[in-house]
């Protein structure tokens, strides 16, 4: 089969590997029948996430069809329209139990296109199958599915549920990248006040509108710092939004994002660093805020697909970009350039 292969910081390829195969009896064959590419394969790419080695397919996310399963598999069979989730789960570690399957300590978590080979080819096994993939309403197209593969269950459980978003809050959302307009999707749900959409390209504070943006604030040009507080000043006491979402994975977004935020508000840190950010501890010591950092666990899956197929969260928006299979250099280079391209997620399908 074909798959995308990385060969170390800024290289990959489109290349040729050896079929994937059931390692385990957990394991299912996946035929991949639609993947997209995500903000952190460019980390990767960039080497910000060094435990990926060279030689890896990359890819976390992917709807296709089940071609075969492993013995010990007891709720797919071939044929079977699946939801390949960028997090796997034993289901039955400690942390699994609560949950948490992001920090599954028997062999799942963030394994695909991780530590182990990932969605960006024409098949893909994956590992605990009953847990880790999800069935797909039929209704329901594979490009509005594969939203729920990553960024829907990222924005919501890491940037809402984290950041504790409540009615009548201000939110702030630093990045609106696909996960960043997933954050700002997910805060809807909650009926709060304002959400300011902070970005440096126009192009995605303009689709941060069209997700529910009341105000957005384009960082090369305008002090996000002055708009909030215009925005809240006059609230006795709440200089600054109740809750701060970072969406980008840098030093001086985490840096900005915990700067918005009031005495006692809330951040919640979305975006993979590969270096160290400064925590002023100097002036927040007294601040009373909350810092959360989180890996997305996908347990929100379940809830978010109904939310999908009954159209209350409309994916459709999120896909500007289609591409075949084995396009995967063009579509690489528009999601990278999505300053230029206005790319948000760029799917490839069979
Ligand atoms: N924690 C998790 O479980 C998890 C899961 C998935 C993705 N992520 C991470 O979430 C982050 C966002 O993902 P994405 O797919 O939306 O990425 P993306 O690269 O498509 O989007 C990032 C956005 O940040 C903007 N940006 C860059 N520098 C900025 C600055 N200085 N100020 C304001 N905006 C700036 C870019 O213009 C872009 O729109 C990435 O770091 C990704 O790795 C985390
Ligand atoms: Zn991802
Ligand atoms: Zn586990």
């Amino acid at each position: 089969m074909r798959a995308v292969v990385y060969h170390g910081p800024g290289q990959k390829a489109w290349e040729e590997v050896p079929d994937p195969e059931i390692l385990d009896e957990g394991d299912i064959i996946v035929r991949v029948d639609a993947v997209t590419i995500c903000g952190t394969d460019l980390h990767i790419l960039k080497g910000d996430v060094p435990e990926v080695h060279q030689g890896r397919i990359l890819g976390h996310e992917a709807v296709g069809t089940v071609e075969e399963v492993g013995d010990g598999v007891h709720t797919m069979t071939p044929g079977d329209r699946v939801l390949v989730s960028c997090i796997s789960a034993c289901g039955t570690c400690r942390f699994c139990r609560e949950g948490r399957y992001g920090q599954c300590l028997c062999g799942g978590g963030w394994v695909l296109g991780h530590t182990i080979d990932g969605t960006q080819a024409e098949y893909v096994r994956v590992p605990f199958a009953d847990m880790s993939t999800y069935r797909v309403p039929g209704a329901a197209t594979d490009e509005e599915i594969l939203m729920l593969a990553d960024i829907l269950p990222t924005g919501y459980e890491v940037g809402v549920l984290a950041g504790g978003v409540r009615p009548g809050d201000v939110v702030a959302v630093v990045g609106a990248g696909p996960v960043g307009l997933a954050a700002i999707a997910g805060a809807q749900l909650y009926s709060p006040s304002h959400i300011v959409a902070i970005d440096l390209s126009d192009a995605r504070l303009e689709a941060a509108k069209h997700f529910g943006a009341d105000v957005i604030v384009n960082n090369s040009r305008q002090d996000p710092l002055e708009v909030i507080r215009e925005l809240t000043g006059d609230l006795a006491g709440r200089l600054g939004v109740d809750v701060s979402i970072e969406a980008v994975g840098t030093p001086a977004t985490f840096e900005l994002a915990v700067q918005l935020a009031r005495p006692c508000g809330r951040i919640a840190n979305i975006g993979v660093h590969g270096k160290s950010a400064t925590l002023h501890l100097d002036e927040l010591w007294s601040k009373d805020i909350t810092i959360t950092t989180g890996l997305v666990d996908t347990s929100s899956t379940p809830a978010l697909m109904r939310l999908v197929a009954s159209g209350e969260i409309d994916v459709k928006r999120f896909v500007t970009h289609h591409f075949g299979l084995d396009e995967f250099d063009e579509a690489y280079d528009v999601f990278g350039r999505a300053a230029d391209t206005g790319a948000l997620k760029v799917v490839l399908s069979r």
